[in-house]
Order: structure tokens, then C-alpha cells, then sequence
């Protein structure tokens, strides 16, 4: 566990580590072995950590807040298998994509067995508003990822249908965490609807993060490649300032950039985006939504979970992996 914000739900973490090994067993050796390929390989597990944080945060008692967490990281690792599918990326948590290794029909069919993995669990929980806020973030995120897919190496893209997007396909599923985990601790409404739009900005300024390091990171730290949004002409924050900031010359050149993909000339785009403050504009909009997210739980009761819930903002706006 390397960051202090696990701190305080360290046991429960322990118990969702276990669960999530137990409940990747198939009758089909290889749907455990790529699974596991991916899990093991582990991921910062954000969002099992706000489902116990929120959980916990609200007084909860039971034991099904380990399996809510496990339900929601596995529905992120399935979004992840066919997200590397989809993005033809070679790279994802440091190791070879699913994609890369096996196939992309492999990649494709072994997330189908997570996500319906996680509907079991989901139902065995038994909770109908928690299936509600599942199902339906679920079909949300599949909703944002069409739509991106629509607007593939559309340079007219807008701020604003970009943050539509992001929040679909990304803020969701963090919403869907906190939410879920309020709801099933029996929060008073007031602390729902609070921790609810937490995930919500959280999730926000975490895609934005997400956006900024595909072209300022390195895909040491990153576990995944940069550039990989270029190559598919996916518009996002930082090409549509440098077109918006940028002069004639550099906003025709990140058009071009956007309707060619590739990565033919990314360190030039690289350049572009830091020189008409594309980065920096997006890296303000995710302080933004951080301030945003801190205000939500300002309300909330105090506790060693709400300060873990603060430093998880924090470490999301500066991270660099
Ligand atoms: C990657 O999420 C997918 C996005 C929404 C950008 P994470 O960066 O949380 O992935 P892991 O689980 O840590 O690998
Ligand atoms: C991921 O967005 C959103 C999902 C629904 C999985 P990205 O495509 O930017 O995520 P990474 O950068 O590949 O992790
Ligand atoms: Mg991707
Ligand atoms: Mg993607
Ligand atoms: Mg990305």
C-alpha cells in the first residue's frame, strides 16, 4: 500500500485483495490467467478505496462494503480491457496491454467475464438502490465512450462536450463509488447527495489529470505510453486551448495534428500545447475541481476517513502516475 490515504481502511483492504483473487476463479484456465495477468499487475485502486472510505465515513458496520469495492474494481479492469482495445494501446500498468499479449478478442471477451463477474456480486449484495446506481452508471460510461468515439479526430470538439464526456466515461464510475458506498452504509440524504458530487469532481479532476499526463508524463511512472490520445485523434482539454489560445499557425498545425492521428509529430504538438498554455489551463481546471470536491465534504462528519478522502484529491491533481 503505498500511499498514507489507505491508511485508515487498511484491514478492509487487506479483505478486498483476498476477495478479489477468490473471486477471479472461472472453469476456464484462461480467463483466470489474462484476469490475473491484469490484476496482479495492480493499478492505484482508487475506486475500491472511495467505496471504503465513503462507506466508513457514514458509520458502516456490515462486511458488504469489501464486496462493493471489489464489484467497482472490477468493473473498472473490464472497462480497461476493452478501453486498450478500443485506444490500440501497447502499455498499461507497466506491463504489456491484454490487447498486445493475447489479442484483442481476448481482450474483448475476458472483460465481458469481468463485468459480468461484478453483476453477480453486485446481486449477491442485494441492495436494489446500490444495482440501480451500477447499472446505470455502467450504461452511462458506455454512453461517454461512444460519444468520444464520435467525435474521433473532430477538431471543432468543444470544451464543453469534452467535459460531457469525461464525465460520462471517467467521473461516473468514481461517482457510482462514493454514491454506492453512501447508500449502502444508509447515509442520511444530505451525506449521500455531499458524497456523491464528491466522486463526481473527483472523478473530474482525475480525467483531466489523466488528459494532461498523456502528453506531460512518462510512461516509466505512468505504467502506460504517452501520446496515445493523439494517435487515435482523440480531442482533448489541452489541444482544444492550444487551438483556441494558439496563433493561426499553431491552431492550423493542432487541426492537422488532430484529423491526421499518429504520433508522427508529437513532441512538436508537446510543444505547442505548453506554448499556448493548453497544459496549464487544464491542469487549473483540475484544481478547480478539486476545490469542488474538498467543498462537498466540507459538510460531512470528520473523521480519519473524511481526512483520507482529502488527501486522495490532493495526491489525484498531483500524481504522475
Ligand atoms: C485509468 O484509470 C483509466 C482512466 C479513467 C483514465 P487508473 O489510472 O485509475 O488505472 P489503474 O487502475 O491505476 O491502472
Ligand atoms: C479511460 O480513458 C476511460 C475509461 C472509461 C476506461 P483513457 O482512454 O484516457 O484511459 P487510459 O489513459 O487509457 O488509462
Ligand atoms: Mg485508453
Ligand atoms: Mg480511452
Ligand atoms: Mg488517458
Amino acid at each position: 500500500m503505498q500511499h498514507d490515504f489507505f491508511q485508515s481502511v487498511v484491514d478492509d483492504f487487506a479483505e478486498v485483495d483476498e476477495l478479489i483473487r477468490e473471486s477471479l476463479s472461472s472453469r476456464i484456465p484462461l480467463v483466470e490467467k489474462i484476469a490475473g495477468y491484469l490484476i496482479e499487475a495492480g493499478g492505484k485502486r482508487l475506486r475500491p478505496l472511495l467505496v471504503l472510505l465513503c462507506a466508513r465515513a457514514c458509520g458502516y458496520e456490515g462486511r458488504d462494503h469489501i464486496k462493493l469495492a471489489v464489484v467497482i474494481e472490477f468493473l473498472h479492469t473490464a472497462m480497461l480491457l476493452h478501453d486498450d482495445v478500443v485506444d490500440a494501446s501497447d502499455l498499461r500498468r507497466g506491463r504489456k496491454t491484454v490487447n498486445a499479449a493475447w489479442g484483442n478478442p481476448a481482450s474483448v471477451l475476458v472483460g465481458d467475464f469481468l463485468h459480468s463477474r461484478a453483476f453477480e456480486m453486485m446481486v449477491e449484495i442485494g441492495n436494489l438502490r446500490v444495482m440501480e446506481i451500477l447499472s446505470h452508471a455502467t450504461n452511462t460510461i458506455a454512453e461517454g465512450e461512444v460519444q468520444q468515439l464520435a467525435n474521433v479526430r473532430n477538431p471543432d470538439l468543444t470544451e464543453q462536450s469534452y467535459l460531457q464526456v469525461i464525465s460520462r466515461k471517467t467521473a461516473m464510475l468514481f461517482q457510482a463509488a462514493s454514491h454506492s458506498g453512501a447508500v449502502l452504509a444508509g447515509a442520511d440524504k444530505a451525506t449521500e447527495s455531499a458524497l456523491k458530487d464528491f466522486g463526481l469532481h473527483l472523478g473530474l479532476a482525475f480525467q483531466l489529470i489523466d488528459d494532461l499526463l498523456d502528453y506531460e508524463g512518462n510512461a516509466m511512472d505512468l505504467g502506460k505510453n504517452v501520446g496515445d490520445d493523439l494517435a487515435e485523434g482523440k480531442v482533448t482539454l489541452p489541444l482544444i486551448i492550444a487551438m483556441r489560445n494558439g496563433n493561426k499557425d499553431q491552431a492550423g498545425f493542432i487541426r492537422q495534428a488532430i484529423m491526421a492521428g499518429g504520433v508522427e509529430n508529437l513532441s512538436s504538438v508537446i510543444n505547442t500545447v505548453k506554448d499556448t498554455g493548453g497544459l496549464a489551463y487544464t491542469e487549473t481546471c483540475a484544481t478547480k475541481e478539486k476545490d469542488e470536491a474538498l467543498g462537498c465534504i466540507d459538510g460531512v462528519a470528520s473523521s480519519i476517513y473524511r481526512n483520507s478522502m482529502e488527501d486522495l484529491v490532493e495526491f489525484v491533481v498531483d500524481r504522475s502516475n
